[in-house]
């Protein structure tokens, strides 16, 4: 989906992927760290319910999206909140950031975009972690067709897509996914190799 596509559904407020809370994998994992000194990067970030959840945990965040909409939408809500969001608009198959970050939290952004851009998508992640950086997410577990977004795929695939960067530590499905996405996503917890 073009970026024009993806800004016009936050202009219609038609967004059906957004769970209007954090994902519950993320308060779960997440949930006895503190963030003070961690860096996350939150690629595809829509309207910051993930970004929000990690800059009130104390992380410096930053997000990565497409849609200029939704960065003003995180922008609004950061404000409202009194917290520091930093927004950049971008595409998380190419961006190279100045600064490396602790955490990659990727919550339905991978699947969203084409599969024959599956390989740069982990690129864009793996370049801009720090060594040992942490990648964090949620892989849709669906038959990968042509059909998409969102796009699916299998555990074989993202083991070997994800194994040449990466180490990975879990992809399983995971108690935490919200009701109407248990059977249809990975929980994926990886580290960078250095
Ligand atoms: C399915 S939505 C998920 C939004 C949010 N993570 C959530 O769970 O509510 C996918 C998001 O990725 C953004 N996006 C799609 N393709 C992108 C790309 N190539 N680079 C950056 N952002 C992209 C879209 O604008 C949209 O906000």
């Amino acid at each position: 989906m073009t970026a024009k596509k993806w800004n016009d559904h936050y202009l219609q407020n038609d967004f059906p992927w957004d769970l209007g809370e954090p994902s519950p994998i993320f308060v779960k994992y997440f949930e006895n760290f503190d963030g003070k000194n961690q860096t996350a990067i939150v690629p595809g970030a829509g309207r910051g319910n993930d970004a929000i959840f990690l800059a009130q945990k104390g992380f410096g965040v930053t997000i990565l999206d497409v849609s200029e909409k939704a960065l003003e939408i995180v922008q609004e809500r950061a404000e409202e909140l009194d917290l520091k969001i930093n927004l950049v608009c971008g595409d998380v198959t190419n961006y190279t950031f100045e600064n490396k970050f602790d955490f990659w939290v990727e919550h339905t952004c991978f699947c969203a975009i084409h599969p024959t851009e599956r390989e740069s998508y982990i690129k864009t992640a793996s370049k801009n972690l720090k060594p040992n950086g942490t990648f964090i997410g949620a892989l849709m577990s669906f038959p990968l067709t042509e059909e998409g977004p969102p796009f699916g795929g299998s555990k074989e695939e993202y083991l070997e897509r994800f194994e040449k960067d990466f180490e990975i530590l879990k992809l399983e499905n995971n108690k935490h996914f919200v009701e109407r996405r248990k059977d249809r996503e990975f929980f994926i917890l990886a580290k960078l190799k250095v």
